[in-house]
């Protein structure tokens, strides 16, 4: 049940988070559906709401940096310095596990990914609790993140005991996660915190390329998606494309005619505000039901790295405008 945060709330989540449930957990990237960290059963209890496969592990969340050494067994000296510039905030750290964090949430990885939730809700709820929470994305494995309380209840409806409203959250996407477990830091998975300010701090991170969507068409959605098919186009957006069906399309700007089937992310092209509208949006164009979604990448720099993954997790493949059609490429 969703509810306001109030000392209340609060109190009944703390006692659900004791007995071992689950509850949704406002944060400034996504919801989370969180659990007591140290409880494997409750650890295991969002695996089974999720539908997440047991390969999948988790992200851990503390109230500050001093329970760090409490989850971390190692955190070098440039992890603590990106603690110190970036917590909290959305950053995910990759360190070395202690052995009081169960293996079913790091799915027997010797390493544990950790945060720490730049949000007034997740912090009284931490605080309140006393403990880490452990936390991924509040949506059905494979669906679209949610941002809004309201979204989480459409994704895990009655299986979570409170979904505590934090409102729309400030970021949009997920916390950016860099691999602190090797002598070259990783960026393993771009996030709502922007490369360039990590590497301010860091220096030149170890990227891994995009898989970008399935080669083959029709091949399964990874992730991030929503029910109606999605694609990428390789061509950039304009207002004739409307003309080649029943598609609802994703764009950074709508420079063209205003139509109902074009959703922009940002009038101003400002790509942080684009992240923060990115899943609402697919929602929204999900919620009509389209034949399909046709999305746009948006510039590689800043966020919209984080928003290009994703569009390309959620695509099941590549589209090109040829003689006034859709056709895959
Ligand atoms: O912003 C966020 O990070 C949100 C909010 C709720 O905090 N959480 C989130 O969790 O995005 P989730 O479960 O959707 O993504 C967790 C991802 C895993 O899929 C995996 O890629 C990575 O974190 N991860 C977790 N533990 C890891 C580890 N030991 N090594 C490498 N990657 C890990
Ligand atoms: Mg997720």
């Amino acid at each position: 049940m969703i509810e306001a945060v109030t000392a209340e709330s609060i109190a009944k989540a703390v006692d659900a988070l004791r007995v071992g449930e689950c509850v949704g957990l406002p944060t400034e990237t996504v919801y989370g559906l969180a659990a007591d960290g140290l409880n494997p059963e409750a650890v295991a209890k969002i695996f089974e709401i999720k539908e997440r496969p047991s390969f999948d592990p988790l992200i851990y969340h503390l109230a500050d940096d001093t329970e760090l050494s409490s989850v971390a067994s190692d955190v070098p000296e440039v992890a603590q310095q990106l603690v110190n510039k970036f917590w909290p905030g959305p950053l995910t750290l990759v360190l070395p596990k202690q052995l009081i964090v169960p293996d079913v949430a790091t799915s027997g990885l010797s390493t544990v990914a950790i945060r720490c939730p730049d949000h007034d809700a997740a912090q009284e709820l931490l605080h309140a609790y006393g403990k880490p929470l452990t936390a991924p994305s509040a949506n059905k494995f494979g669906r679209i993140s949610p941002t809004t309380a309201q979204a989480v209840q459409e994704e895990l409806g009655d299986a979570v005991a409170v979904i505590l409203d934090g409102g729309p959250c400030r970021r949009g996407i997920e916390s950016t996660i860099v691999d602190c477990t090797a002598e070259t830091l990783k960026l393993a998975r771009p996030g709502s915190l922007a490369l360039e300010e990590i590497e301010e701090v860091t220096g030149p991170l170890e990227v891994l390329p995009h898989d970008g969507p399935p080669s083959a068409p029709g091949m399964l959605k990874s992730h991030y998606a929503p029910r109606t098919t999605m694609y990428l186009s390789r061509d950039p957006y304009h207002p004739g494309m409307l003309a080649g069906g029943n598609h609802g399309y994703l764009v950074l700007t709508n420079t063209g005619n205003p139509s109902r089937d074009v959703l922009e992310l940002s009038g101003m092209g400002d790509l942080v505000e684009a992240g923060v509208r990115l899943f609402g949006a697919m929602r929204e164009l999900d919620a009509r039901h389209y034949q399909s979604i046709i999305a746009f990448p948006v510039p590689e720099q800043g966020i919209g790295r984080a928003i290009n993954d994703r569009l390309q997790k959620a695509a099941t493949g590549y589209v090109v405008w040829r003689d006034g059609n859709w056709i895959l490429k």
